[in-house]
């Protein structure tokens, strides 16, 4: 016991109301409670006949996402270990449905390159898919942001077509709802429309965000949610459940499982005597061994129910809100990008080089920059190892920020008003004296 405590203590605490670092995965003793039961019970959700309540629970809450984010009542899926497995899953589906004529035995090496398409703010799991599945890097074409940090739509039009007049074979275009840096949701209904005249695979990484179409106040972002051909979110990111949680949703199991089944081997053979019986994840998941992931979402929303669930997600918006304020107030911080859900980047900026930066020239600037961005990343390192917060950072257009995710419902505006503090508190602590620049 005393060395699992010590374990315990070293475990950096993700539910805590001041880790605002990354996308923070916040757990209930409801889903506490779930684990343990999954964990004892450890049915294998591979299939009806090996789990069959298991199975039908797992229907029933993907059917549940579903309908919680507007991608319709009727959203078929299944549950994943995270995004990354979400995203992966919908590629290898995206590229069966769209180009089966690739189904090859020997790779495609010797076939016409398929491509996808992606914001230069898509979560590294989609290219990292893209190289799992052998279509190459060169396959993921970065489409660039517009002024608001969304994919930029001419853009995309504009890399499709380049492709296919080199010969090339588009295939699939995913969108953000919700980028992992700035809370950024892209123009789905835009993107969905390209995608129509394309011909392409409409999948969207909702991995992050999904869950804020709950907020009323947010919702319209989504709109056009209900056009994709596929989305991924995480129970384990936005909807409080424990790791690991994530879904692949999408329209129709046949629609993939032509594409996906495989001769699957004797001792798995099915011998079923109605269609339920014969339904099975592996025709589907790259996953076959599966944990009851589904009991942790379901007793999640029967224990607390939807709208304790979407009051969270508000509180965590306006809470991100109310941090973009108190930055824009204040003399010493400066805001980096817009607030569009519940993340919020920023950076510290002393009066001192507030002043230089005021008349500074273009060259000068570029300097000041550089300086602000070696201060920012000591005042996060700092923050880091001092364990009363955490954050975490990205960079915009250039700029070092600092970055807080606010998706834990323990989180308070006090908080944040000591976050800030803290900041000031670790910059006073650095000492700093400034650049030649600054001291000039
Ligand atoms: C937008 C987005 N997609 C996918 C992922 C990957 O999710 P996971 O960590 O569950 O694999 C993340 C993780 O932060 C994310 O922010």
């Amino acid at each position: 016991m005393a060395d699992c405590r010590s374990i315990f203590e070293a475990t950096r605490h993700t539910g805590h109301p001041r880790f605002l670092g990354y996308i923070g995965s916040v757990s209930t003793p409801v889903g506490a409670f779930a684990d343990l039961i999954a964990s004892s019970l450890n049915p294998n959700v591979n299939s009806w006949r090996g789990a069959p309540a298991a199975t039908e629970l797992e229907k029933i809450v993907v059917a549940w996402l579903g309908s919680l984010i507007g991608y319709g009542e009727n959203s078929q899926g299944f549950l994943t270990s995270g995004g990354s497995m979400a995203n992966l899953n919908a590629l290898v589906m995206a590229h069966r449905v769209q180009s089966p004529e690739q189904v090859s035995e020997i790779g495609f090496w010797n076939l016409t390159p398929t491509m996808i398409y992606a914001g230069e703010r898509a979560h590294f799991s989609i290219s990292k898919a893209a190289d799992i599945m052998g279509l190459g890097r060169n396959c993921v074409r970065t489409v660039s942001s517009d002024a608001n940090f969304r994919l930029d739509i001419s853009n995309l039009r504009q890399c499709i077509e380049t492709d296919l007049g080199k010969g090339l074979r588009p295939f699939c275009v995913v969108a953000n709802a919700g980028s992992t840096s700035t809370g950024t949701v892209d123009s789905l209904t835009e993107i969905a429309s390209v995608a129509e005249e394309y011909n392409l695979w409409f999948h969207i990484d909702g991995a992050y965000g999904a869950p804020a179409a709950l907020d009323p106040r947010k919702c319209f972002l989504f709109e056009g949610i209900e056009r994709a051909d596929s989305v991924a979110i995480d129970a384990h990111k936005w909807l409080f459940t424990p790791i690991d949680c994530g879904c692949l949703l999408f329209r129709n199991y046949d629609q993939i499982r032509d594409s996906l089944s495989f001769g699957i081997g004797e001792y798995l053979k099915l011998h079923e005597e109605t269609e339920a019986e014969s339904f099975a994840f592996w025709d589907y998941s790259i996953e076959l061994s599966r944990r009851f992931r589904a009991l942790k979402i379901w007793m999640l929303l029967r224990y607390y129910g939807v709208e304790r669930i979407r009051a969270a997600i508000c509180e965590n918006n306006a809470l991100a809100e109310y941090f973009a304020e108190c930055v824009n107030t204040a003399k010493d911080f400066e805001l980096l990008a817009p607030v569009e859900l519940s993340i919020c980047c920023f950076r510290y900026v002393p009066s001192s080089l507030a002043a230089k930066f005021a008349v500074a020239d273009e060259t000068q600037r570029e300097t000041l920059n550089a300086e602000l961005n070696q201060l920012n990343a000591k005042i996060l390192y700092a923050i880091q190892r001092n364990g009363k917060a955490y954050l975490s950072n990205t960079t915009i257009s250039g700029k070092y920020a600092l970055r807080v995710c606010l998706v834990n419902f323990r989180t308070t505006r006090a908080d944040i008003d000591q976050v800030l503090d803290l900041v000031r508190e670790e910059f006073f602590n650095l000492n700093y004296s400034g650049s030649s620049i600054i001291n000039n």
